[in-house]
């Protein structure tokens, strides 16, 4: 049997890099996808090819859901709408997430606001909508996407960094406050991965600076992520909670 018949994920963000590797794991091994995108550019289009590819390869029924996971009300009707497609659901990943860099003293409150709204409400309006659905049925997982950078911090992501410490708090409460209904609320901590919002940092300071400060001496991969991620919202990792999975070839240690 593998380890997600049956079960129904969400992952918001999921056209991405890490979103998308993760979706492949969790088809793979049996669970039904629900994929969270924004309803802007091609996503539309790109969710509707990558679920035909996940169904050819994988089989299983999946599905794509228009929100803004920054406006509580779209996030409550994606949630509605799923529990009516798939009759429940059983793990979140609140992975959707963005990144706008800058020097704390010249950062603009337009990209606090966005990278907090994005990265840290979205996640909390998720999580509680989630929570809904998962105290009622007694089951359920949550995983966090934070970062190695809320953890050590890092030059020039001041929003960034608040937001991905600040998730390991909320997850932390919501660990304490269901922990006795049967879910669990995790986060996994990725450092530097080869493939998402990694793709826009310039090749020099990659090999220069971000490389040469990774133990392991390389990137990793979004399958790495994604592995971790689908080990915290196995039944493999049910006594696991309220903790933080660094996955990030050492350089947190
Ligand atoms: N790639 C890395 O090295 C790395 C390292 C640490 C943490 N992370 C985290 O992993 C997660 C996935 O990032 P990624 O690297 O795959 O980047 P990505 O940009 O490929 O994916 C992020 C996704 O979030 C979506 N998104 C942004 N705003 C949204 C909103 N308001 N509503 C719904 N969706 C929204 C984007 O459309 C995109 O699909 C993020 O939380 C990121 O902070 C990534």
């Amino acid at each position: 049997m593998k380890r997600f018949e049956g079960k129904v994920v969400l992952i918001t963000g999921a056209i991405g890099g890490l979103g998308m590797a993760q979706a492949k794991v969790f088809a793979e091994e049996g669970a039904s996808l629900a994929l969270n995108y924004i309803d802007v550019g091609t996503f539309k289009e790109d969710a509707a090819k990558f679920i035909a590819e996940l169904e050819a390869s994988f089989g299983g029924t999946h599905k794509a859901y228009a929100a803004e996971i920054t406006k509580e009300e779209e996030v409550e009707n994606m949630m509605a709408a799923i529990v009516a497609d798939f009759c429940h659901l059983d793990v979140l990943v609140n992975n959707a997430g963005v990144s706008i860099n800058a020097s704390s003293w010249k950062y603009s409150a337009e990209a606090w606001d966005k990278v907090l709204n994005v990265n840290l409400t979205g996640a909390f309006y998720c999580a509680k909508h989630a929570l809904v659905h998962m105290r009622e049925k007694k089951y359920g997982r949550i995983v966090n996407i934070s970062s190695v950078v809320g953890v050590t911090g890092a030059r020039g992501t001041v929003a960034y960094g608040a937001t991905k410490a600040a998730l390991i708090g909320m997850m932390k409460t919501m660990a304490r406050e269901v922990c006795q209904k049967g879910i669990t609320v995790n986060c996994v901590a990725p450092g530097y991965i080869n493939a998402g919002i990694m793709s826009n940092v310039p090749q020099e300071y990659r090999d220069n600076d971000v490389i040469p400060s990774i133990p392991m001496g390389r990137l990793g991969e979004a399958k790495d992520i994604a592995k971790a991620v689908a080990f915290l919202a196995s039944d493999d990792a049910e006594y696991i909670t309220g903790e933080v999975l660094r996955v990030d070839g050492g350089f947190a240690m």
